[in-house]
């Protein structure tokens, strides 16, 4: 394990900004990331903890502390039936490589969110989603490590606290912890989730007629590549935004006026509404700011066309926001974090 310092962060985040840290490392166990935790010399300092970098802006070019990148990998088979497996999995594991592990394997749960970029370690703490499923669904539990004790915890599923894109690591516990690894509980006996329309379509026009968690992981991975645009070429972080939950009544006094308008009742006094649509609908979709701009196919993916900085991301964010709010009287939270 070796710290080195000042380092470019360009390649440790899918938008692609350039933004440098006082010093960087690698830890590929618990055990090296205990001892980075430990030294006096980075005790004090600031901690900045990326997995895949797939879910951060950098507004600020220089991190003036500790960045950690956790390697730790492995994934380990804990307990198995005729039934299910419960696998652990180093948080350093990419999350697609995971989906792809377990498809090969047969085994059901994860197959809805292939492609989402990423790591293990990263993936509960804004419990990812896509395609009707969430991470939560198939979540065991996950070791993590106190970064004042430097004493390691396991938190159940409950524990977690999961919601749409929350966790309690991104609330009450933020910046306490440091995600070591995860388990999951996954299915031998396939259980699919095609609920979500563009699935079925997508198998329909694939000419996929016999289901299989291939099959599905297929799907998602053809309309997640139609739609969003790859980090390797153009710099992201996905859905900017989240979709906004707003109260029943404010939904039919807008569909009222807006009778297109999109919306997924998620409790009996709460209407989710695609960001995606209230963007499109401002007139963002497609345009370019500069080195920034707003996806022509998905709305909700803000992109660097080059050599974007963070604060003109965070800017374009910000007129989106606007627009938003002032048409629709809805505000837009972002789901990516600001460093
Ligand atoms: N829509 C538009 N214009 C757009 C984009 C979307 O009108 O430019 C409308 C359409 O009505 C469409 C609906 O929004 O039917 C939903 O669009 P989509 O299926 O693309 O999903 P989303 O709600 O925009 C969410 C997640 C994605 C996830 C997809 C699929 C959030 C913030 N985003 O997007 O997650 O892949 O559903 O389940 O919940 C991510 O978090 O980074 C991410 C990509």
């Amino acid at each position: 394990m070796t710290v080195t310092e000042n380092v470019s962060l360009k390649s440790f985040n899918t938008f692609g900004i350039e933004a440098r840290a006082r010093y960087f490392v690698r830890v590929q166990t618990t055990a090296e990331l205990h001892d980075v935790l430990a030294n006096p010399v980075y005790r004090p300092l600031p901690k900045l903890v990326l997995g895949g970098g797939s879910n951060v802006l950098f507004i600020n070019d220089f991190f003036d502390g500790l960045v950690i990148k956790i390697d730790i990998k492995g994934i380990t088979v804990l307990e198995e039936t005729q039934q299910s497996v419960r696998l652990e999995v180093g948080a350093g594991e990419v999350w697609h490589d995971l989906v792809v592990h377990t498809i090969e394997k047969g085994y059901s749960g994860l197959e809805n969110l292939s492609l989402i970029p990423g790591t293990v370690g990263a993936a509960p703490m804004q419990n990812i989603g896509a395609y009707g499923v969430e991470i939560k669904e198939t979540f065991d539990s996950l070791e993590a490590l106190h970064v004042e004790s430097g004493e390691s915890r396991r938190f159940t599923n409950a524990e977690c606290r999961f919601g749409y894109r929350e966790s309690v690591f991104k609330h009450e516990l933020k910046g306490q912890y440091i995600i070591t690894s995860v388990r999951f509980n996954l299915s031998k006996i396939p259980v699919f989730h095609t609920s979500y329309g563009a699935i079925q379509d997508t198998l329909r026009e694939m000419g996929i007629g016999e289901l299989s968690v291939k099959a599905i992981s297929e799907a998602v991975c053809h309309i997640r590549r139609s739609k969003l645009p790859d980090p390797a070429q153009i710099g992201n972080a996905g859905s900017f935004f989240k979709n906004p939950e707003i109260p029943k009544a404010q939904f039919e006094a807008l569909k009222a006026q807006y009778p297109g308008i999109p919306g997924y009742v998620t409790s009996p006094d709460f209407v989710k509404v695609p960001a995606g649509w209230l963007i499109e609908q401002c007139g963002w979709k497609g345009k370019v700011v500069g080195a920034t701009g707003v996806h022509k196919m998905q709305a909700l993916v803000l992109v660097n066309y080059g050599d974007a900085k963070g604060q003109e991301i965070k800017a374009l964010a910000e007129e989106v926001q606007r627009s938003v709010q002032e048409r629709f009287g809805i505000r837009l939270t972002p789901e990516v974090n600001f460093l």
